[in-house]
């Protein structure tokens, strides 16, 4: 987190005000500055004077109590990033249908910054339809869900509803930090998730990719300012509402879709897990076991990413080196063959990559630049990764001939 970093953390009446306390003395020892408003509500569980001791500053609890008069409006302009810690079920139905009836939900209807949510709750009440479609609605929104953890809760009962973990929360708020409008104006074209590629009406190949680093490449982008489109292949994970969708299946599929939406973008981000091969004669009927062993003849799929490095022209090419061995070599190739702009490692050996939830990457790019993005969930990863593009396409532009890889 930037030192400086203005966060208002707002916090509503449940057992979990209590961790928000833990949260804003972390938020201080990270270098920012915490605006604190409180709901009635939060403290019956936590007084306001533990918060002002601990950010030193005034809390905020009441529209009316305040020395200026519209201290919702002042708060909100003021802080780059607003984090609802814990968000009961109220607050939360309240901001999806747009309530406005104390000082925190009258500021959050006025905010115009990232705002991240951090449900915390009963079971049974999280679960319920209408805290879902509630949290759905104001994810389509745009704000950042910290999905409660499972454990223990406050009714000596077990189930999903526990406030984050800091750590999630912590990077959470460092990702909404981060959003600024830097992507404004620009053409952002994504390809994620796996191909399939069919030997009969039943039965393809394909790898176990869901797409979400694209996912949320697109969403982060989006909320950057950019105009995107996502080329997705198969997956049960929603696409962003607010991105340009186009669903593929196969690779020449993406390959076509890739040629016809994505060159000429300012930025290109090649998530896809493209399958190298297809099977040769893909049959019309079903295949019969017949036959104790099948022999499928494999033939090569187009690579979308190389074509697009062909056609590069000023687009800034990131592409992804899914590797088990010799990673950083092997990636450092692709980046060489594929002539892309910065390639980020990401290591599929293990638990990792594929299908997790949380992930390490390293970006490389030319001239030796390299750049350990660390290991955090694919949404924190997705937001360091715009950084790091917005970071090089400032450094190619200011450039004029002198070689500038010094950071990324
Ligand atoms: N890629 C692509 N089209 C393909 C294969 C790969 O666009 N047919 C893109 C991927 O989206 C990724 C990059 O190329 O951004 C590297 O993909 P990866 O699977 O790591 O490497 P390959 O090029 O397939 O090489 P290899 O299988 O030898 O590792």
């Amino acid at each position: 987190m930037k030192a400086g970093s203005h966060v208002l953390l707002c916090v509503t009446g449940g057992i979990a005000a209590y961790k928000a306390a833990s949260l804003a003395s972390a938020l201080v020892q990270g270098g920012a500055v915490v605006d604190v408003m409180m709901t009635a509500e939060a403290e019956r569980f936590v007084g306001p004077l533990t918060f002002s001791a601990l950010t030193a500053r005034p809390v905020y609890s009441s529209l009316w109590d305040a020395p200026e008069r519209i201290p919702h409006v002042r708060l909100v302009r003021e802080a780059q990033a607003a984090v609802v810690a814990p968000a009961t079920a109220n607050v939360i139905a309240k901001l999806a249908h747009g309530i406005a009836d104390d000082l925190v939900t009258t500021a959050l209807l006025a905010a115009r910054i990232p705002v991240v949510l951090a449900p915390a709750m009963n079971d049974a009440m999280y679960r319920s339809e209408a805290t879902q479609a509630n949290l759905r609605a104001l994810r389509e929104r745009g704000y950042d869900v910290v999905e409660p953890g499972v454990g223990f809760l406050a009714e000596r009962e077990s189930g999903i509803g526990r406030l984050a973990e800091e750590s999630a929360l912590l990077g959470a708020i460092e990702v909404a930090l981060a959003r600024t409008r830097a992507l404004e104006g620009l053409r952002v074209a994504i390809t994620a998730g796996p191909t399939r590629e069919a030997f009969d009406p039943v039965r393809f190949v394909s790898n176990p990719s869901t797409g979400a680093t694209g996912i949320a490449l697109a969403r982060e982008a989006h909320l950057r300012g950019a105009d995107v489109t996502l080329i997705l292949g198969p997956t049960q994970l929603e696409a962003p509402a607010q991105v340009r969708v186009e669903r593929v299946t196969t690779a020449r599929e993406m390959y076509d879709a890739a040629i016809e939406r994505a060159v000429g973008a300012d930025v290109i981000v090649a998530a896809a897990a493209v399958a190298d091969w297809r099977p040769a004669d893909a049959s019309e009927r079903k295949v019969k076991k017949t036959e104790a062993d099948l022999n499928v003849r494999m033939v090569r799929n187009p690579d979308v990413l190389a074509e697009l490095g062909r056609r590069k022209g000023e687009t800034f090419l990131l592409g992804f080196a899914a590797e088990t061995e010799d990673h950083e070599a092997n990636a450092r190739a692709k980046l060489a063959r594929k002539n892309l702009d910065a390639i980020a490692v990401n290591d599929v050996s293990g638990a990792r990559g594929f299908g997790a939830q949380e992930n390490a990457l390293v970006v490389l790019w030319g001239g030796g630049g390299r750049r350990e993005l660390g290991t955090a969930r694919k949404e924190v990863l997705a937001a360091r990764l715009l950084d790091c593009v917005q970071e090089r396409m400032q450094a190619r532009h200011a450039r004029s001939g002198v070689e500038d890889d010094e950071c990324c």
